[in-house]
């Protein structure tokens, strides 16, 4: 048995009401993506060969927002929320499909399971068990399914919180819902499965009673309550960002980054950092980010969608939007902005700048208070600013425009037209001066 020999059912179609949200609660983010994502994501790390998402007919309507679980997911629409069984039956296609693949069903809310955990349900399969379950020592019980064993270990049930009596809810084992079924089981098993309960809802952990009165074996794996945390409502989401924010961190600072203040740096799921990486207090990062070995990031700075590379140093206050590549050994400083723009090795855009769609070649220098005029309101363009170029500051560039390789800009020019290379481009009126002036302007209105 290896692991492609699995295959995941992700149930995704319950209503999220508690969210409060016009956008179905799955597709919330953690860390930047979707918490659907994340579990998609999770069976695939875990070596599953596919998964099939059980999605409620808003999401089924909003083809959009299924683009964002991106990969070769399927989805099955579940028309009316009858219950976890009722759920997985509605993916009846893909399980017949799959019958001879183990399947696993997990729950799109719990964004914080870990693929070594689901490889552990697994593991119990392969050896030897018909269905694992996934249970966890509750702190507080209440309003979980609570895992029922007999003297010898085995899980002889699942009973729902409403529908158990108290000696079953003084259990401290509850299901997390994951659940792990040998191939061939997991559809026959659900469709035995009837309404006849407190919630008259057709409950997937009915299937543990039915598949040990025919005398299968089932058992329980068990794992940290943090990682199988359901997500209900905003405050649970902003604990499971915590909880992965903190794994985030830690995972980095292991790797070999330095941070000053890690509890307010804010990081994605994709966050990529190299070694020997200063991060100082908030700092955050959005998806699709790259740090190379070196780097230095100053407090107070925001960046997402960048490329930052070998030894550059960015910050403070500085943001990097989606597109900005900024080269090794750069320097991108305080209040500068940098947009869909490639500033090269080397090259400084230190202080006040606005850099936008452009590419600042290789130790070129942009003084203080240069803006890049990318927009004239209809469509954006692009300024090429070569080798070596210096802007004196507060200059205005006008795109399209190309600065060539070493040309000097003056301070505070309006540069409408391409400057070759070389050359000083200067675009100012001449400076006046009028001696005594302003002696004489003093004595003037001292003397009203
Ligand atoms: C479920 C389990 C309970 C477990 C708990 C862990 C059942 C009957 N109970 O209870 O044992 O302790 O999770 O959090 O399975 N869903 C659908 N369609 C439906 C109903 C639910 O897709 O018709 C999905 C939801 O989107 C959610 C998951 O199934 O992702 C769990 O549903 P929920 O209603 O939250 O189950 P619980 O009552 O919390
Ligand atoms: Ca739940």
């Amino acid at each position: 048995m290896t692991l492609a020999n699995w295959y995941s059912v992700i149930l995704a179609a319950g209503l999220g009401t508690r969210m409060k949200s016009r956008i179905p609660k799955v597709l919330h983010p953690v860390a930047g993506r979707p918490m659907l994502a994340h579990a998609v994501s999770v069976a695939k790390r875990a070596g599953m060969s596919g998964s099939a998402i059980v999605v409620g007919p808003e999401m089924q309507a909003d083809p959009a927002s299924l683009q964002q679980i991106d990969t070769g997911a399927q989805f099955y629409l579940q028309e009316e929320r009858l219950g976890t069984a009722h759920a997985v039956v509605a993916a009846k296609s893909v399980l017949l499909d799959q019958a001879e693949r183990h399947i696993v069903v997990l729950y799109g809310d719990t964004p914080l399971l870990r693929p070594e955990t689901l490889k552990r349900l697994v593991a119990a399969l392969e050896n030897g068990a018909d269905i694992a379950v996934l249970g966890f020592e509750a702190e507080n019980p209440t309003g979980y399914g609570r895992i029922l064993r007999n003297d010898e270990g085995r899980v002889v049930a699942i009973r729902e919180e409403k529908d158990a009596n108290e000696a079953e809810r003084a259990v401290t084992l509850c299901n997390s819902g994951v659940m792990g079924f040998r191939a061939g089981l997991c559809l026959p098993l659900i469709e035995r499965i009837g309404n006849d309960n407190a919630k008259q809802e057709y409950y997937l952990t009915d299937a543990i009673e039915i598949a040990r009165a025919d005398g299968h074996n089932i058992v329980a794996v068990t794992c940290d309550e943090d990682e199988v945390m359901g997500v209900n409502d905003r405050v649970q989401l902003a604990a499971a960002e915590a909880i992965m924010q903190t794994r985030l961190r830690e995972a980095a600072m292991r790797a070999g980054v330095t941070m000053i203040a890690p509890e307010t740096v804010t990081m994605s799921w994709d966050t990529q950092i190299g070694q020997d990486v200063t991060i100082e207090p908030n700092v955050f990062f959005g998806p699709g980010v790259t740090v190379g070995d070196g780097v230095q990031i100053k407090a107070n700075s925001h960046i997402e969608r960048a490329a930052i590379r070998k030894g550059a140093v960015i910050g403070p206050f500085a943001r990097l939007r989606p597109g900005a590549d900024i080269g090794e050994g750069a320097k991108v400083g305080n209040y500068v902005e940098v947009k869909n723009a490639t500033v090269e090795a080397g090259a400084k855009v230190n202080h006040l700048a606005y850099v936008g769609d452009a590419r600042i070649g290789a130790r070129a220098n942009l003084g203080a208070g240069t803006i890049i005029c990318n927009y004239d309101g209809f469509s954006k363009s692009f300024t090429e600013i070569e080798e070596e170029a210096f802007i004196g500051s507060n200059s205005a560039l006008v795109a399209p425009v190309k600065i060539g390789r070493g040309a000097y800009i003056g301070t505070g020019s309006v540069i409408v037209r391409d400057v070759e290379p070389d050359a000083l481009a200067v675009e100012r009126s001449h400076q006046r001066q009028i001696p005594g002036w302003a002696e004489r302007n003093r004595q003037k209105k001292q003397k009203r």
